[in-house]
């Protein structure tokens, strides 16, 4: 029988969790999971690296960590919208600048095979800062994958810019700060934007997940907020920037 002193009571608050893939396990199938360290922790602990506070800071993801197969997990969503790939795409570009967050890799790499599966040809390239990081990330993407890396924002741009034109479908993991330069570029190389040609996944915190504390509030083209957990993580770039 176990004593009440002995019961660990600690509640810690909900985490959004990304599914960034599955995995074959002895006839069985795992969903593979990715934890993005919000920034209200990294506000808490300034000059820290979010590695740091994912490691010791942060009691709820070291307790996630220490989970094993089969463990239950006390679950809620999907919430909100993810990617949506047009019926007309053909060639899907993927852009993810591992510079901001090396998080968007992971976020971002399920497009790969909705893309494959469709018969559609994909494009990820990856703003880095150095081709070392890039190379451990490269085995998980499926090869028919075409992988571009660029380092520094001259080279991201110039790569961005020439790839949009190919693409019948943008799908973006940038920071907030560059949906306007982003916007400029696929407006440039096509003329006109059409809705949902160019999506993006917010960065945001995501408390409760329902749209009641306003935590992952982002800025709208149109001077107003979004939430980002009922209209988003993903909007339409042309909602939020202009
Ligand atoms: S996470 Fe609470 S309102 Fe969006």
């Amino acid at each position: 029988m176990e004593m009440e002193g002995e019961v660990d009571w600690t509640h810690y608050l909900r985490r959004p969790l990304f599914v960034c893939g599955r995995q074959a396990v002895d006839h069985d199938e795992r969903w593979l999971f990715y934890q993005p360290v919000s920034r209200i922790y990294r506000g808490k602990y300034p000059g820290q690296s979010p590695a740091w506070v994912q490691n010791a800071a942060d009691a709820g993801i070291a307790w996630l960590e220490m989970r094993d197969y089969g463990d239950p997990l006390d679950l809620l969503g999907p919430f909100g919208n993810g990617f949506s790939l047009l019926p007309e795409m053909q060639n899907l570009l993927i852009l993810a600048d591992t510079e901001d967050d090396p998080g968007w890799f992971w976020k971002l790499l399920p497009l790969c095979e909705q893309a494959l599966d469709r018969g559609g040809r994909v494009t990820f390239l990856i703003k880095t800062r150095n081709e070392a990081s890039v190379a451990g990330l490269v085995p998980f993407l499926p090869v028919q994958v075409e992988v571009r890396t660029t380092l520094g924002s001259d080279q991201w741009l110039e790569q961005v810019e020439s790839t949009v034109a190919w693409a019948d479908q943008v799908c973006a993991g940038v920071p907030l700060e560059s949906y306007g330069a982003l916007l400029t570029l696929v407006r440039t190389a096509r003329f006109r934007v059409d809705r949902n040609f160019a999506q993006v996944l917010v960065n945001a915190d995501l408390l409760c997940g329902v749209g009641a504390c306003l935590v992952c509030a982002v800025p709208t083209a149109r001077g107003g907020l979004s939430r980002a957990c009922v209209h988003g993580p993903v909007f339409d770039l042309t909602d939020l920037a202009e």
